[in-house]
């Protein structure tokens, strides 16, 4: 049995992605949602311990304090200082993030696209920004541009891109090669309102990859600016999805299939 743990997780598509992967592979394993309230994240951990539970997805906001009740941090864990998934090492409880690398793959294996030697634009600077900063730059992105509505955040997540981080501006899109919406603007709105995108429509052009980590909807404002404008608009399933078949290939020692889960995510 595996889980996510969040609040509120009723309407998180984890279980649909997992399960369509555990029935995929012929895996005798089942995921659910389980709502736990705000300040019980420790709790859950220990009732994964009793209950036997093989694996555990964290959602908000129990990203930051199921830390306490683990034994130890996977390296981008530590870095990000935030956990996505807990997986067993033998007796031992660890917690892992496997959210940028989730959106490096997503890029490579769904797009064809290295961050490596590209000027690159993420916007936003929580949680999910921060995953794909430090994973831009360890993927040899040459620039990692952060714009933040409050600055002094852009300077906290730029710094975990390592040298290639800087806080930037709105204008440093029109040069990027690739834009990231990490920003929850665009979330629930309506794909014909220019007026939810985090980017002006005329920063953007040809040649340009635009992923928009929101993916509800699923065609947001922003990617219905990039399409317009020439630009190869990326939804945030992707992600998703990956940063899923992560969790699981820890979980089970498989890798799962994610043309399953991708089809499980967009139905
Ligand atoms: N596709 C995936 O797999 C995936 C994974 C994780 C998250 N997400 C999505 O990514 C988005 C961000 O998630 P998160 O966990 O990083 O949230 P978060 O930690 O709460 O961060 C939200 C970010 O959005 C910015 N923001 C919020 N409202 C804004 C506004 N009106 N104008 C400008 N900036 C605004 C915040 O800026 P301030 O710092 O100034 O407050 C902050 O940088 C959500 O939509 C989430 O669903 C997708």
């Amino acid at each position: 049995m595996a889980a996510v743990i969040g609040s509120p997780v009723r309407h998180s598509r984890s279980p649909a992605l997992a399960n369509a992967a555990f029935a995929a592979s012929g895996l005798d394993w089942a995921y659910v949602a389980l709502e736990v309230a705000p300040g019980q994240g420790a709790a859950a951990v220990d009732a994964m311990r009793t209950l036997g539970l093989g694996g555990l997805s964290v959602t908000m906001p129990h990203k930051y304090d199921v830390i306490a009740a683990l034994d130890r941090l996977a390296p981008d864990a530590e870095a990000l200082g935030a956990v996505n998934c807990i997986a067993w090492d033998g007796d031992a409880l660890v917690g892992h993030n496997t959210d940028g690398a989730g959106l490096l793959d997503a890029l490579a294996l769904d797009q064809g696209i290295v961050p490596e030697g590209l000027a690159c634009v993420v916007l936003g600077a929580g949680g999910a920004a921060r995953s794909v900063v430090r994973a831009l730059g360890g993927g040899g992105a040459a620039d990692v541009a952060v714009v933040n509505r409050t600055a002094e955040r852009a300077e906290a997540a730029a710094a975990l891109a390592g040298p290639a981080g800087r806080v930037g501006s709105i204008a440093d899109v029109e040069r990027a090669d690739l834009v990231i919406n990490a920003t929850s603007v665009g979330m629930g709105a309506d794909p014909a309102d220019a007026s939810a995108t985090p980017v002006p429509p005329e920063l953007l052009r040809p040649g340009q990859t635009v992923v928009d980590l929101v993916y509800l909807p699923l065609e947001t404002p922003l990617l219905v600016a990039a399409a317009a404008a020439g630009a190869r608009p990326v939804d945030g399933l992707g992600m998703l999805v990956h940063q899923a078949a992560r969790a699981i290939a820890l979980w089970t020692g498989q890798a799962p299939d994610v043309a399953a889960m991708a089809a499980a995510a967009r139905a």
